[in-house]
């Protein structure tokens, strides 16, 4: 294995887009970022430095981070925020993952424009468990702003309201339609007929699920969240913010120009929006006026197709790569999420908009979790996080009586390699709605899903211990529940978090605290000494 450095210089760009300019935070001035290239089991140093005007972290995300908490990355959970003019190298083994993941800014809303692809390829001389493509593309799904992002979020908090949704989705940092605007500039896939192409997708919106589409052409997934699923086919691909998808697609049309579509899904009572961004697949050495293939873009409430696309998902669980998934459970956790109000008196309405898990509005703290927890800093957080709601709740019925959530930053405590198993629930206090949940410092297996209110006797009889998927973000669905098991093998704090902004900013997260194990290799090394101090 060798060792990848990399320097990542965040600088302000000014970027031309959907008929307007604006000055963008961005990595080595790209937008998307540059791509990471590595290898199963190589090591990874990347330099950060902010020469923007404003402060960051980066994540790493999907990356296991064994042992090596501190280049996470979250702020405030991992560590204090690269300021202006600061740097800190970020230090990491991708220790048996290989895949294709996402890294991102993890400061507010910064992440809009700092992100860009991880690419781990396989050890020298081990193949692909899938036939070896011809080439392979990376796609990255993200959305554009015509204001400046970081205001409109701070205005938005301020009044309590929702944020504006985006004007306009991209597709490797090209905005599809956008009302009012013709753009010209568009990504193309150049393509030869007869090969096999590999897609590593990505979805690095802020708060746009999408399906991914492309004319007269389908996919075979083979991996989602840099871990290999059984192949499956499908024409439409769904993908949540955070999320990955490798999908090998066959070449076989002798000649032509097909759309390439990714429209949102949308299951909030708010903020519909209808914006598809568009690109296309052309065949190499076809005439430049090749007709264009349409497709049918799914209308943007198709609860349905989301479901049967996660629920078709199965770890690939062979010889070599075996689903380990815990079959005894030492914690048994019930987490309800869900969006609900709090009074506010400087709001519009008197109330504010929050989110909850099992009730709590999660506090950003001074310092990070992470650093108090290793110095033994007193008053930063408390380890009471309660592994049940409050209260019940019915996901079909009328809000409960007490819709207000408490506020608090609190971790819930796991020993070193203890199991855990955690049920999340969506809840309808306001209304229900999906979330796409990230878990930081793991990769889970989804070993059941459902919709209506989780039984914990019925239910837990059909989960699959066999061959469930596993991944580091996964929806709850749209008033039901999903089930995923762990093991806590890596000391430290682990946030876990709505992969949709905005509910992460109205206190949609919470943290794990994994404590040290006894032996040798199972505790936390001490925090690098560039380590960024709040
Ligand atoms: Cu990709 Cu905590 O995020």
């Amino acid at each position: 294995s060798l060792v990848r450095h990399y320097s990542f210089i965040v600088l302000l760009k000014n970027e031309r887009k959907a008929c307007g300019r604006k000055d963008i935070m961005t990595v080595n001035g790209k937008f998307p970022g540059p791509t990471l290239y590595a290898r199963e089991d190589d090591t990874v140093i990347v330099r950060v430095t902010n020469r923007a005007n404003h402060n960051l972290t980066i994540h790493w995300h999907g990356v296991r981070q064994l042992r090596s908490g501190w280049a996470d990355g979250p702020a405030y959970i991992t560590q204090c925020p690269i300021q202006p003019g600061q740097n800190y190298v970020y230090n990491f083994t991708l220790s048996s993952q290989r895949g294709t993941l996402l890294w991102h800014a993890h400061f507010s809303w910064i992440r809009a424009t700092v992100h860009g692809a991880i690419v781990i390829f396989p050890k020298h001389g081990v193949p692909y468990p899938f036939p070896h493509p011809y080439k392979q593309k990376t796609i990255i799904l993200g959305e554009w702003w015509k204001s400046d992002v970081e205001a409109m979020v701070n205005k938005s908090t301020q009044l309590g309201q929702p944020p504006n949704v985006s004007d306009a989705q991209t597709i490797n940092g090209h905005p599809g339609h956008v009302p009012g605007c013709a753009t010209k500039r568009g990504f193309t896939l150049h393509v030869e007929t007869g090969k096999t192409y590999l897609l590593r997708i990505i979805n690095a919106a802020l708060n746009e699920d999408f399906f991914f589409k492309i004319a007269s052409h389908h996919f075979t997934i083979v991996e989602v969240d840099a871990s290999y699923t059984k192949p499956f086919k499908t024409n439409t691909i769904f993908i949540s913010p955070g999320q990955t998808t490798n999908a090998l697609v066959r070449a076989h049309r002798p000649i032509g120009k097909y759309l390439i579509a990714a429209s949102p899904f949308m299951d909030a009572p708010v903020a519909i929006d209808n914006l598809t961004a568009t690109a296309f697949l052309r065949y190499k050495r076809t005439p430049k006026n090749s007709p264009i293939v349409f497709t049918h873009i799914p209308p943007p409430n198709s609860t349905l197709l989301t479901n049967q696309f996660t629920d078709s998902l199965r770890s690939l669980n062979s010889e070599e790569y075996p689903a380990k998934v815990p079959l005894f459970i030492d914690h048994n956790l019930f987490f309800t999420v869900g969006v609900g109000v709090n009074p506010c008196e400087t709001c519009v309405n008197g109330v504010r908009l929050v989110a909850a898990v099992n009730n709590v509005t999660f506090l950003m703290p001074q310092i990070s979790l992470l650093q108090s927890h290793y110095y033994n800093i007193p008053g930063v957080f408390t380890d009471d996080f309660p592994a049940n709601p409050p209260f019940v709740y019915d996901y079909t019925g009328k809000p409960p009586t007490n819709n207000q959530t408490s506020n608090g930053t609190k971790v819930y405590r796991l020993r070193f390699n203890s199991t855990v198993q955690l049920v999340l629930q969506d809840t309808a206090v306001i209304a229900p709605e999906s979330h796409p949940i990230h878990l930081h410092g793991f990769n889970v297996f989804i070993v059941g899903t459902g919709l209506g209110n989780f039984d914990p006797i019925e239910d837990w009889k059909g989960f699959n211990l066999v061959d469930p998927v596993e991944r580091n973000t996964f929806g709850v669905p749209n008033g039901g529940w999903i089930a995923i098991r762990f093991r806590a093998d890596n000391p430290g704090v682990w946030f876990l978090h709505c992969h949709l902004e905005v509910h992460t900013t109205w206190g949609l997260r919470m943290a794990f605290l994994v404590e040290n194990g006894e032996g040798p290799n199972e505790s936390l090394p001490p925090p690098p000494s560039d380590l960024p101090q709040c």
